[in-house]
This record gives structure tokens, sequence and C-alpha cells, in this order.
């Protein structure tokens, strides 16, 4: 049993300690929103918040949680950084087919709630690790910047 916090509720899960979080949040939480890509950590589509900041969940065995507070796309927009990327996401429209988009948006609320203020290199060095294959890169970063605008 690994009980843990997610997206501000405690919760219990029966699971093997070395189970990925992306497969108990999905599985058997039912959360969803959080994205199955490359499974090796290297497209961002798991991107969920460990106390805030942006993690892998498919590499990340659930029992390595701990007392970190676990935030995923379904909670962000309570937070008031990740509403501002939801928002500014919906006003320049930047979501293409969105598979990645949860994953993006988690990203980018980890950035502005660390660096309310990112440059164009700040930007590409938190972003570089969050792959779009509909190539939405650009309208990302005005998302971006549009959020840190707004806060
Ligand atoms: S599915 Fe986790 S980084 Fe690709
Ligand atoms: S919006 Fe399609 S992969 Fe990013």
């Amino acid at each position: 049993m690994v009980s843990m916090r997610v997206n501000d509720e405690m919760t219990e899960v029966a699971v093997d300690a070395d189970t990925p979080l992306l497969w108990v949040l999905r599985d058997l939480l039912g959360m969803t929103g959080t994205k199955f890509g490359c499974g090796i950590a290297q497209c961002g589509a798991c991107t969920v918040h460990l106390d805030g900041v942006a993690v892998r969940s498919c590499r990340l065995p659930v029992g390595e949680v701990g007392d970190r507070a676990v935030r995923t796309i379904e909670g962000v927009g309570s937070t008031p950084v990740g509403a501002r990327v939801q928002q500014a996401w919906l006003d320049l429209d930047v979501i293409q087919c969105g598979y990645c988009q949860s994953g993006q948006i988690m990203a980018a609320a980890a950035l502005l709630a660390a660096n309310p203020e990112p440059d164009d290199a700040d930007i590409d060095a938190a972003m570089a690790g969050n792959i779009c294959r509909c190539g939405t890169y650009v309208r990302i970063r005005d998302g971006i910047k549009r959020a840190a605008q707004h806060g």
C-alpha cells in the first residue's frame, strides 16, 4: 500500500512501490489527463509536479513520491499560475492534436512558478524536454509569455 497526496487530497493505492507514478494516476486513480508517450523520460507527455517541480511520471516509482505533493493536469487549474497558463493556452489556441499538451502546461506552470519572468533562453531550457509532434512550439512560447504578463 502506498499513500500520497494528489491534487490536495490524500489517497491510498494498493500497488507495488516500484510501479511508475504514471500508471497509478491513469489506471488506479482514473486521472487520464496525464499521457503516456515514450515511457523512457524522453518526451514530457507524462509531466506532473512534485512539490511544484516538473517530473516525468513514467519513470518515477510511486514509492519514491513520499511526502511530496503530486499535482496533475486535473489539479493544476486550482493554482494561480496553473490557471493563468491554461487561460493563455485557450486565448492563443495553443493546442493542435492535444496529446502533448497536458505535459506542456505542467512544464510551463512549473517554469513560471519558479521564474515569473522567463526570457526566451529560460523558456527553451525549461521546455526542451517536452516534445510536440504537431510543432506548436511557437504558440507554447507565446502562451508562456502571455501567462507571465498576466501574473
Ligand atoms: S511518457 Fe514520460 S517522458 Fe515520455
Ligand atoms: S499538440 Fe499534437 S503533439 Fe503537441
